[in-house]
């Protein structure tokens, strides 16, 4: 299980703080979502990458538009030096298809992931939404990511083990990851780093018990040691 920060906080100055201290982590993922892309854009991610360039980037803007704007865009985020970005499995399998067939024409191409459901529905506003229940609508939807050539899906921990199980080798990410029990704020999906762990997580996404630890490198060195023990 590897472990994917969240850089979710109110400005670059902030992240990149916290990006230097983590400086010696070779291979740790940055995951730079809405908030940071759209306020730093190109520039956050050259800069993550001047600190290490061994740091690895999920660029979380899960697409969801029309086939042909997708694949439009997954060929400039493909342009970024990111490792691994997402859309929505709701987009649909053509949306899917002809995006993952734009990049298949790249010498190299970042890691595609689909998002499920996201971890801060509860059942009873998935169903409002999709008609069927998570557990049951997260396995369609991983389905018709793998059918289509994704490499893996976003989903909480608690759908990560059926998914994994049927179909070795899948990624699943899952964000919503208290490591040490901490709040789960507006999440309803939470699981600590040993649930992550049995459930076969392989990227944990943690955001705010990081960085809003009263000390994030202490809790990133805390959560590393945790991961290697488990
Ligand atoms: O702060 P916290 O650990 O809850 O952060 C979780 C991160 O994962 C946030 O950046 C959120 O946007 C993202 N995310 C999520 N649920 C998904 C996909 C992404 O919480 N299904």
């Amino acid at each position: 299980m590897e472990l994917c920060i969240a850089l979710d906080m109110p400005s670059a100055a902030e992240n990149l703080n916290l990006v230097e201290s983590l400086g010696e982590y070779d291979g740790l993922w940055m995951k730079v979502g809405f908030r940071s892309y759209i306020r730093d854009g190109r520039y956050f991610i050259d800069t993550i990458k001047s600190i290490n360039p061994n740091f690895k980037i999920f660029l979380d803007l899960k697409l969801y538009d029309i086939p042909n704007t997708m694949a439009d865009a997954a060929m400039e985020i493909a342009a970024l030096d990111i490792d691994m970005f997402n859309i929505h499995a709701s987009a649909g399998a053509k949306a899917m298809k002809t995006l993952m067939q734009r990049l298949e024409g790249l010498d190299e191409r970042p890691l595609v992931l689909a998002v499920t459901a996201l971890t801060s529905f509860d059942n009873d506003e998935f169903e409002a939404i999709y008609g069927a229940s998570i557990e049951e609508k997260a396995v369609d939807f991983a389905s018709l990511a793998y059918e289509n050539g994704l490499d893996g899906v976003v989903c909480s921990a608690f759908e990560s083990r059926a998914l994994k199980e049927a179909r070795p080798g899948f990624l699943t990410l899952s964000p919503g990851i208290r490591p040490f029990g901490e709040d789960a704020q507006d999440q309803s999906r939470v699981a600590d780093l040993k649930m992550a762990k049995e459930s076969l997580v392989d990227f944990a996404v943690i955001g705010r018990p990081i960085y809003k630890s009263e000390n994030p490198a202490r809790t990133v060195k805390r959560v590393l040691q945790s991961m290697e023990s488990l």
